[in-house]
């Protein structure tokens, strides 16, 4: 049989990463330099600051991921990149470098939506059985993608404004947590009980959701508790608003998957390493009979593997790109 080898690149926020990976499941070596300490003293990825560093880090990734798997670019069959969305000045780093070796070494370009790398992170996991569900939950995404084969993806609804690891940075920060403040929520929740009365938003029949309500009503509750002179309870706040959001977003999911009668559930994105996500989903999972796929903790946040699995799949499907390739900040998945 004939083997198919990636070289796969992700730039599209704050971290540099490059990996090779086989068919489109087995990863040979990854490397992945985070920014996330340079970024954390602004409180946010600072995008000038997250390309000048990828430029910086580009060639010391790419040296450091050969010499990993012991290969060199023209032992790869093609090159596969993440074209967008992301942040333009990021993102094109990663393309320019993948353009160059594609014409160098006369290698085939694969342009990579990010998203559908989150949902390919869990090839590493196990074959997709369809039709299944994706629920994409990241710091830019809160999606339900219906898949009735590989690399085809329908959208059945998501975010009417801010995305559910967006809602978890903005309430960690107001409740004085660092950046990124998403695992601090899911960390600090463990210690705490759902006291706060939160409201549910978008409690409705739709595939939609809707996270600047909630993430206001945090803020107003924290601004009056203030007035008043009270403490905020932090663990029992973020234990409150993590359990509202994890519980509606369980809750259109297993909608969605009797609605479409689906074999598999496939969870993506940075949001999927969330421990009482992951937990809450296994639970339903369970009591709806259907298979579950969720990436090992590392595979949730952005790293080149989940691309390179994608890039496989892209290619699968004749998804080639031309030297004119341009970094997309803003593009829908299909
Ligand atoms: O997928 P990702 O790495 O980047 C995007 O493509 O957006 O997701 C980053 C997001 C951030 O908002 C971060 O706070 C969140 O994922 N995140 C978490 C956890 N780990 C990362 N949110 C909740 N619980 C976690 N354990
Ligand atoms: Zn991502």
């Amino acid at each position: 049989m004939k083997h198919t080898t990636i070289l796969a690149i992700e730039s599209s926020c704050d971290e540099t990463s490059m990996s090779i990976v086989k068919d489109g499941h087995i990863e040979i070596a990854t490397v992945t330099l985070s920014q996330i300490d340079i970024h954390k003293m602004y409180g946010g990825v600072v995008p000038e600051i997250a390309s000048r560093n990828h430029i910086e880090n580009i060639t010391i990734v790419l040296d450091e991921c050969l010499k990993k798997a012991n290969m060199k670019i023209e032992d790869v069959d093609a090159i596969g990149v993440t074209y967008g969305p992301g942040l333009s000045g990021s993102l094109l780093v990663g393309i320019q470098c993948a353009k160059t070796l594609s014409y160098i070494y006369n290698k085939p370009l694969i342009p990579v939506h990010h998203i559908a790398g989150h949902i390919y992170a869990n090839r590493l996991v196990g074959e997709f059985k369809f039709p299944l569900i994706a629920l994409v939950v990241s710091g830019g995404h809160t999606d339900i993608i219906l898949m009735e084969k590989d690399y085809s993806f329908k959208y059945l609804g998501g975010t009417l404004d801010d995305a559910i690891g967006e809602a978890y940075d903005k309430v960690a920060r107001v409740i004085d947590l660092p950046y990124p403040g998403g695992p601090r929520i899911d960390k600090i929740s463990k210690e705490g009980s759902h006291t706060y009365k939160l409201p549910t938003p978008m409690n409705d029949d739709s595939y939609n959701f809707s996270f600047s309500g909630i993430k206001s009503a945090v803020i107003n509750l924290v601004h009056n508790e203030h007035q008043r002179g009270n403490e905020i309870n932090k663990a029992d706040l973020a234990c409150s608003f993590q359990e509202t959001v994890v519980g509606i977003i369980a809750k259109k999911t297993m909608k969605a998957i009797k609605e479409n009668n689906i074999k598999q559930l496939i969870v993506a994105g940075g949001v999927a390493a969330n421990s009482y996500l992951r937990e809450t989903l296994t639970n339903l999972a369970k009591e709806n009979n259907v298979e579950l796929l969720i990436p090992p903790i590392d595979y949730c946040t952005d790293n080149a593997t989940m691309i390179g699995c994608a890039a496989f799949y892209a290619l699968n499907s004749d998804k080639k790109a031309d030297l004119t390739l341009n970094a997309v900040p803003v593009e829908k998945l299909k």
